[in-house]
């Protein structure tokens, strides 16, 4: 079995560990999966059980800077606050950082990154995150690495990560191969300029358990998850299809019940796991009334309460009216 030493070794093979900029800035968008990514075939390299397929959030992501310091330990800035060490996101960065540093002395860094998203929210904070710091170290070394090998690295970090390295649409392709190298993000060429995503934020807490750890006990315990390869391959080929025809309707069909089915998946794990508040089954009703109302609105959950509602340009004035709080993404915006 492969590590993630080991895969990084693969892509870096020559490349330099020896710093080449002092520093830098680097940006990533943050993802929301359409068709979405539930269950691992290799744990420890984030290889998925399907494919799945996202948006890119435009705006909405990570602004990831570093500097080389003269210290004896790194620091880091999150949202303008320090970070110490003890903290789990300060371990979980660094020690994917360490992945990176090769064996010789290496010097330390002040990390800042700035989330233009709550974090932890299920707002897929963790996949601007990774695929950012793959991009900053790309800098920092000099590597000068492919997006598609950045794709590849940033899913060590987390899973959804790999897709967050382009706009638009993108698909990742879950591979067969053991090193994981034919796993990784893959843009699409649909551009669609009146699709809207709008942020409806119910909370933003920390969630009470990790996507990593609640996947983890849906495929193993869920009698559901037996069904869920057949239906992400349903599913995905309707979005597909939907995206080449901009049929919004089919999309968000496609995409909602693709969510609904991911929840329900791990409602029926031992222990049964859900993410759902009152108040998010609450807003589910209220856009199923909507659209028995003729508004195309459709939702989209990741491992969170909130919900992401999926429209077209053309009603964003109704939209707006029922919803004056939420937070409207362009994923297309020059
Ligand atoms: C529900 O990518 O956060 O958002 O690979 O363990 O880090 P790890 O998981 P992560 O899981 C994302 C799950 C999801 C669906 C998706 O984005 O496809």
């Amino acid at each position: 079995m492969l590590n993630k030493v080991d895969v990084i070794a693969r892509i870096l093979a020559e490349k330099s560990r020896d710093i080449c900029l002092e520093k830098g800035a680097v940006y990533a968008p943050a993802n929301i999966a359409l068709c979405k990514y539930w269950g691992k075939r290799d744990a420890q390299l984030n290889l998925p059980v399907t494919p799945s397929l996202s948006i890119s959030l435009a705006e909405k992501g990570s602004h990831f800077a570093f500097e080389v310091i003269d210290a004896d330990k790194d620091r880091l800035t999150l949202n303008g606050k320090t970070v110490t060490e003890d903290n789990d996101f300060y371990q979980r960065l660094f020690s994917f950082i360490n992945l990176f540093r090769g064996v010789k002395a290496f010097p330390c860094l002040h990390v800042r990154i700035n989330s233009t998203i709550p974090i932890a929210a299920g707002l897929a904070s963790s996949a601007s995150g990774f695929a950012s710091v793959v991009k900053g170290l790309d800098a920092l070394y000099g590597w000068q690495l492919t997006r598609s090998e950045l794709s590849i690295l940033a899913r060590l970090g987390s899973g959804s990560a790999c897709r967050s390295l382009w706009s638009g649409f993108v698909e990742w392709q879950q591979g067969i191969r053991d090193d994981g190298m034919d796993s990784l993000g893959i843009p699409l060429k649909t551009i669609w300029p009146q699709l809207r995503i709008g942020l409806w934020i119910i909370s933003s807490e920390k969630k009470t358990i990790s996507s990593r750890e609640a996947m983890a006990i849906t495929k193993q315990t869920s009698p559901f998850y037996t069904l869920w390869p057949q239906q992400v391959a349903s599913d995905l080929a309707e979005i597909k299809t939907a995206l080449t025809h901009k049929d919004f309707i089919s999309l968000g069909e496609a995409s909602e019940r693709n969510a609904l089915f991911m929840h329900e998946t791990m409602l029926m794990a031992t222990p049964s796991i859900t993410y759902n508040t009152p108040q998010s089954i609450e807003c589910r009703k209220q856009i199923w009334q909507l659209r028995r109302d003729h508004l195309p609105v459709y939702f989209t959950q990741d491992a969170g309460p909130n919900l992401k509602v999926l429209f077209l340009e053309e009603n964003t004035r109704d939209v707006l009216q029922l919803f004056p709080q939420m937070e409207i993404i362009q994923p297309f915006a020059k």
